[in-house]
């Protein structure tokens, strides 16, 4: 399963980027205007620290706007992918920067109907939110699960990007349903590394190790 961070912060993407396991970084309007950042600026930034897609959000919500918005989006670099809300002239956007061969991402899906739509319009990614989903009462991995059987049933190309990411536990479910790829906050990466019982464990062996009075180098 790919690693995308979910975050306009520099600083953090850095960090995770220097781990090399961060495939690519997901933002949307709310992380931009968080980052107190511009748009333009951040996200050229953002796409020279990373190799892998950089998805960056129209606000449009006509279909001619969002084109000419992609258009601008997509010079920044080679990596973005442009993101689109799962609207009807979200996937007709969606369906001709596909057809052109730009990467695109479809957010705000919430049903596995939507994210049908999505694939038969060439997404490249499919971002279904399980947080959001959760907070209102829906079972987001469910949804996960739906979306996956759909997609292999057709064979459709297009990858399940989990978003809306929560917890370390929405990470699990999704690598044991087989998510594609999962977009998480900074924090929720940094907590798939830890476990109390691997702290315990180092501090034991560094205190025997020291008790041998010998060193590696
Ligand atoms: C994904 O691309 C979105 O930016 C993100 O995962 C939304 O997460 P939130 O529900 O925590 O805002």
């Amino acid at each position: 399963m790919k690693f995308f961070v979910d975050t306009a912060e520099i600083d953090a993407i850095r960090e995770l980027a220097a781990t090399g396991l961060l495939d690519g970084v997901t933002t949307n309007p709310s992380l931009i205007a968080k980052s107190g950042r511009d748009f333009m600026e951040v996200t050229a930034e953002i796409c020279k620290l990373v190799d892998g897609p950089v998805s960056a959000e129209v606000v449009a919500l006509d279909h001619e706007t969002m084109m000419k918005e992609a258009e601008v989006l997509r010079k920044i670099a080679d990596n973005v992918c442009i993101k689109v809300p799962l609207t009807v002239d979200g996937l007709k956007t969606c369906k001709a920067l596909a057809s052109d061969g730009t990467m695109v991402n479809v957010t705000l899906c919430f049903s596995a109907n939507q994210a049908l739509l999505a694939a038969k319009a060439g997404a490249s990614f499919i971002s279904p939110f399980v947080g959001r989903h959760d907070d209102n009462g829906f079972d987001g991995m469910e949804l996960i699960e739906d979306i996956r059987l759909i997609y292999d049933n057709y064979d459709f190309a297009t990858e399940i990007l989990v978003a809306s990411v929560r917890h370390t536990t929405h990470v699990l479910q999704a690598a044991k349903i087989g998510a594609d790829v999962m977009t998480a906050p900074p924090a929720v990466i940094h907590a798939l590394f830890k476990h109390v019982l691997t702290d315990k464990g180092i501090e034991g062996f560094m205190a025997d190790w020291a008790k041998t009075g010998q060193s590696i180098l």
